[in-house]
């Protein structure tokens, strides 16, 4: 039994809480193991859930998650940097796999987190945090593994996207759409962090951490949101051929890394001109791949749960390959017994 706990029963919580539900034998078939959610930290055990089958399984007490030696798996999903920050470093320290989709935490402790995880003989997978349903994450860390990228251009921010298509297509003011990505679960909590252009700087950290092997700290990158565009300017530049969209790069040149965040002006024909919408769309040059291109939902409760869900799969297959070798190999256990005892 590989036993889960999850922090946080928002938006992308109760989609993963759903997802797992709905294949949790789909799932378990291709774990080779049975899954067992047991814990869900919340912060109102009052608030009505109507979806959540077991209400025991709620807590508000991070201290019982941490203290129970049968959580294998810690999935964060509550957003933002202090408690998140407690939650995640606590469990690591444990030994408990973590899943999260926080990618300011990532962006900020990259380096410190996947230490945190090696020293403690764990791991931390945070597919989640980047692109929504896009596997990014995956296919950087293992398709171009053997590569080497030189330069990926992105619409990294399903938000602003969105803002960005209506009011062309409308002629609408900006806060009307925001409020409208608000009440469709896209924006964030608070939509200056898409809107100044944040998310999308700490999405393309973490693309630059991954990619090129280096330390980036989001407060160094340049970054400009959408702010202060209106529908004319949309207008007027899709007159000249161009659509307007926040664009996340990172240039290898020369050996020298360049990221950036800013609105841009790109040329109708080009891929990144048609992703519209809450879509996301990422392009990566290689050296031996050339280009890849990938689009989806960049945003929004399923699509990002099933990230986190890619995550949980590959994290249980771990955690049951390693029980599979202990088995195989009594005497290592034995042996690490012995080494106890004395
Ligand atoms: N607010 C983010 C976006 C959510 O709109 O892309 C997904 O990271």
């Amino acid at each position: 039994m590989i036993n889960i706990a999850l922090l946080g029963y928002g938006t992308v919580g109760s989609g993963f809480y759903e997802i797992l539900k709905n294949n949790k034998n789909k799932i378990e078939n291709i774990v080779k193991e049975k899954i067992k959610l047991k814990h869900i930290l919340i912060k109102d055990l009052n608030k009505k859930r109507e979806n959540l089958e077991d209400k025991s399984i709620l807590t508000d007490d991070f201290n019982k998650i941490l203290m129970d030696p049968e959580v294998d798996i810690v999935v964060e999903l509550i957003g933002g940097e202090q408690a998140a920050y407690q939650y995640i470093t606590n469990s690591l320290k444990k030994n408990k796999i973590v899943i999260t989709a926080n990618k300011l935490l990532i962006a900020k402790h990259y380096n410190q987190l996947l230490a945190l995880a090696e020293n403690n003989d764990t791991h931390i997978y945070f597919e989640g945090s980047v692109g929504g349903g896009i596997p990014i994450i995956k296919a950087i860390r293992e398709h171009l593994a053997g590569d080497n990228i030189q330069e990926i251009d992105a619409i990294l921010n399903g938000t602003t996207n969105y803002i960005l298509s209506i009011m062309e297509e409308k002629t609408i003011s900006m806060k009307e759409t925001i409020q409208k990505a608000q009440e469709m679960g896209y924006a964030e909590q608070d939509p200056e962090e898409d809107l100044e252009g944040y998310d999308v700087l700490y999405k393309i950290c973490i693309l630059a951490n991954l990619a090129f092997d280096i330390s980036v700290n989001p407060e160094d990158i340049p970054c400009k949101g959408i702010k202060g565009i209106t529908s004319y300017d949309l207008i007027y530049a899709s007159e000249l051929g161009y659509k307007i969209k926040l664009i996340a790069s990172i240039k290898n040149i020369n050996n020298k890394i360049n990221i950036g965040v800013r609105p841009n002006l790109v040329e109708k024909e080009e891929y990144l001109a048609s992703i519209d919408g809450v879509f996301n769309g990422i392009e990566v040059y290689s050296r031996y791949s050339q280009k890849l291109s990938f689009d989806g939902m960049g945003a929004g409760k399923y699509p990002s749960a099933n990230a986190v869900i890619s995550d949980l799969i590959e994290a249980a297959k771990t955690i049951k390959e390693n029980k599979t070798k202990m088995d195989l190999n009594p005497l290592e256990k034995t042996t690490t017994f012995d080494l106890h005892a004395y």
